[in-house]
């Protein structure tokens, strides 16, 4: 599983592609995961893409990257990024890095939106870029 990134997201980004496409853009999860496919195969990397509206699930993904030996994780964790303690304790309770990752940019949007439990435990972020900011994030962990 070295050669193996999770990437794991949170709430409503679901609905990608028709969920507020001025902020979020029109590609939906499913054409992101076979962006970072495509450009994966090119890097010898297995890409896992999970999707899930439960905080939990996060929570039990984070660790099972851990114990599954993946090289990376990718985190878009929506709006628990703002909220989670348990997310934010998950990453500091592994080793595996983790990459927050965000198609807009939370701190030019309302303030509720500064606060990032998931920025302050994870090793970067990359924020900013719609689908893209996906593509650059697998692009850092294949380097880290
Ligand atoms: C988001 C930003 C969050 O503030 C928001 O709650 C999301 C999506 C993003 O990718 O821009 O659900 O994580």
């Amino acid at each position: 599983m070295a050669d193996t990134i999770f990437v794991l997201n949170g709430p409503n980004l679901n609905l990608l592609g028709t969920r507020e496409p001025e902020i979020y853009g029109s590609d939906t999860l499913d054409d992101i995961a076979g962006q970072l496919e495509d450009r994966g195969r090119e890097l010898g990397l297995t890409i896992d893409m999970r999707q899930s509206n439960h905080e939990g699930h996060l929570v039990d993904w984070l660790q099972e990257a851990q114990a599954r030996g993946a090289k990376a994780v990718l985190l878009n964790a929506g709006a628990f990024t703002h909220t989670s303690l348990a997310v934010y304790d998950a990453i500091k309770s592994i080793k595996t890095p983790v990459i927050e990752v965000h198609l807009s940019n939370p701190l030019t949007r309302e303030e509720f939106r500064h606060e990032s439990y998931v920025g302050r435990a994870a090793r970067g972020t990359i924020a900013g870029f719609g689908a893209l900011s996906y593509m650059l994030a697998l692009e850092a962990a294949a380097r880290i």
